[in-house]
């Protein structure tokens, strides 16, 4: 007897009801709580996965090589053509070339060793395998397979006027302007096509 009422249970529990003319299926308490188990795992696992994309993804800060970079206008070399300044924190090389300002990766494009500037011959010069560049970095001579790459830039001038990299990597002319302020994208690298 018991039996007979188990199953009518069952077969009550499986059974669909016709409410208004749409059929629904009631599921199981066992069902049920797979469900809930299902969504449960679900939920964990989505916060798990964003937690790690959370801190996989590299965050830089200003003034750190990754992030923007405020540059002093002061240290951009006054007179164009004069020799380049380092900056080791922010990985690039300052150049007032004839053409324009420009900032430059200081990581030699064949190896990746750190070309010096040398004065006596008006150009960088890698230590490692003798690739040369010009001073806004294209390149002269050498295994390296193109010219430095070079760091996207906004500037302001104090007339109000600003300047930003174009996505060749140009020198920004500064055409008698003074700098107000000048930010480096150390983030935002720029390569040049081929030798140039
Ligand atoms: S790493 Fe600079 S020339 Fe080879």
């Amino acid at each position: 007897m018991a039996t007979v009422s188990a199953a009518r249970a069952r077969s009550a529990r499986a059974q669909t009801k016709e409410d208004s003319g749409v059929s629904v299926a009631i599921p199981s308490r066992r069902e049920f709580l797979y469900y809930i188990w299902g969504a449960s795992m679900a939920l964990l696992l989505g916060e798990t996965t964003a937690g790690i994309i959370w801190f996989a993804l590299p965050r830089f800060g200003v003034g750190t090589f990754g992030g923007d970079f405020i540059y002093p206008s002061e240290s951009v070399p006054a007179v164009p053509g004069s020799a380049p300044q380092n900056e080791p924190v922010g990985r690039f090389w300052m150049s007032n070339a004839e053409e324009g300002v420009v900032a430059l990766y200081n990581v030699c494009t064949h190896l990746g060793c750190l070309p010096k500037w040398v004065p006596s011959n008006n150009r960088f010069e890698c230590p490692c395998h003798g690739s040369k560049y010009q001073l806004d970095g294209r390149y002269i001579e050498g295994p390296a397979p193109r010219s430095l790459d070079r760091f996207r830039m906004d500037i302001t001038f104090d007339n109000g006027e600003t300047a930003q990299t174009n996505d060749n990597g140009d020198p920004i002319p500064l055409n008698g302007r003074a700098i107000q302020t000048i930010i480096v994208h150390t983030g935002d690298r720029i390569k040049r096509a081929g030798q140039v």
